[in-house]
């Protein structure tokens, strides 16, 4: 399949509002705006449909023969330089972009590892990790909620859980970090600079994570890696380059995206001291009060599909090899997904339907450990202060449009 082949009608420049300075301020202004007047429509710029409307991105998102997950197709036309290949080649094994059998082969060996224990037995550690981090000293004091406590918390979790010592994990995260630049945003912009230490990091955690397998096989433990090791299903196993590759995955899809979510809802806190009176009385509501800083704040502003076949879509045309951005972002807060006060922050809705883990055959794996993670940081957080807010220093949002996340989150506290 060849990359788009040009020739869509010019985009309209008042339509052409993703990433400029009125989207960075505020994407859902942005969002309401495409919503009503171009909800599909060709971003020249962007060299992408851009898709708003809940219905579309879900469908979208479900079909998975007219939009593919594989765009590594596309970014193997741009980058054809053979230094790179094991690079794309472990991209291209990732679940995140296979389709098909592939995809669900990958996810249901990666899903059985992952669901051999159920959520609830990870409570126990992500309590006692989550416990040190918000070990906050005596009172009044401070703390900076994204470097202490939102950045440390996923990693530590899911380094625990896949069973890398804890002595590795801060190597692994580096590499894990250059791997992901890549794997995210090859298709749209990368530098030589990204290319060559994803594939760099790609060749350093295949040595090391051979070690770290074949002791697994030899002696299998009650971890997340002994677990793909052994998956297995009508006698066939995840490949040594399979298991590499979807360790990469678990190892990172929840980490910025788990630390975005928490400092949003730090964030929330922070500004409304009444929702933090009302949840501290009843922390029962904090599951609800998670959901909806997931509807209305998604940590995963977009997701990218590619046209397998010409097709049609909200009343415009797409062609093959075309890059699909659905912006789940926009899916939250649109009134026909959402009637009731789609932009009103509420804890109390019946129902928080958003589509911020993504939906179809690719919906988030670990969607209930962000989940878990998210109520027992915020259930401590709440416990071990009286009451927290924001400083007076500025907050200023990080370079990444797509996990949109203040840099820093400086917090005032209380102790309890
Ligand atoms: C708030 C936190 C999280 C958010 C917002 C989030 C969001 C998403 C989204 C939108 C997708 C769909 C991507 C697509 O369709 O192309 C996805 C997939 C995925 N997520 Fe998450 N995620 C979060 C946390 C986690 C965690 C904690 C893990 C695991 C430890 C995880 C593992 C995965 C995996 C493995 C996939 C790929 C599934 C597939 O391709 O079949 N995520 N996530």
């Amino acid at each position: 399949m060849k990359p788009g082949l040009g020739g869509h009608p010019p985009h309209d420049a008042a339509h052409h509002v993703m990433f400029d300075d009125a989207y960075r301020a505020d994407p859902y202004r942005s969002y309401a705006q495409l919503r009503a007047e171009a909800p599909v429509h060709w971003d020249d710029a962007l060299k992408a449909w851009v898709v708003t409307r809940a219905a579309d991105i879900s469908t979208v998102l479900h079909d998975a023969d007219r939009f593919l997950s594989n765009r590594v197709t596309l970014g193997r036309a741009r980058f054809d330089d053979p230094s790179l290949s094991n690079l794309f080649d472990t991209i291209e094994r990732i679940m995140l972009q296979t389709d098909g059998a592939r995809h669900d082969r990958l996810r249901r060996l990666v899903a059985q590892a992952f669901k051999r224990q159920a959520i609830a037995a990870y409570e126990p550690g992500v309590r006692a990790l989550a416990g040190r981090l918000l070990d906050l000293p005596a009172g009044p004091g401070r703390v900076e909620f994204v470097h202490d406590v939102a950045i440390p918390l996923p990693v530590l979790v899911i380094s625990d859980i896949v069973g890398i010592p804890a002595s590795d994990q801060a190597q692994i995260k580096a590499w894990c970090d250059d791997f992901s630049i890549v794997a995210l945003n090859f298709y749209a912009r990368i530098s030589d600079t990204q290319l060559a230490a994803g594939r760099d990091a790609v060749a350093a955690f295949s040595a090391y994570m051979r070690d770290l397998i074949d002791q697994r096989r030899r002696d299998p433990r009650d971890d997340l890696l002994s677990g793909l090791v052994h998956a297995a299903e009508d006698g066939g196993r995840l490949s040594f380059d399979e298991l590499v590759a979807n360790a990469l995955v678990l190892l990172n899809a929840g980490n910025e995206t788990t630390t975005v979510l928490l400092v949003n809802a730090a964030h929330m806190l922070a500004s409304d001291p009444g929702l933090q009176s009302r949840l501290r009385a009843d922390p029962d509501q904090i599951p609800a009060f998670v959901e909806e800083c997931l509807r209305c704040f998604p940590p995963v502003q977009f997701i990218g599909r590619l046209v397998a076949q010409d097709t049609d879509l909200g009343g415009q045309s797409l062609r093959q090899g075309d890059l699909v951005l659905t912006f789940l972002g926009a899916a939250g807060r649109d009134g026909d997904a959402v009637p009731e006060d789609p932009e009103q922050f509420r804890v109390d809705r019946a129902q928080m339907p958003h589509l911020s883990f993504g939906t179809g055959p690719h919906v988030c794996l670990g969607l209930q450990l962000a989940r878990l993670e998210a109520r027992i940081a915020i259930e401590l957080l709440l416990q071990r202060t009286s009451g927290f807010d924001l400083t007076d220093e500025a907050l200023e949002l990080g370079p990444n449009l797509n996990l949109r996340c203040f840099r820093a989150l400086p917090l005032r506290y209380r102790r309890a």
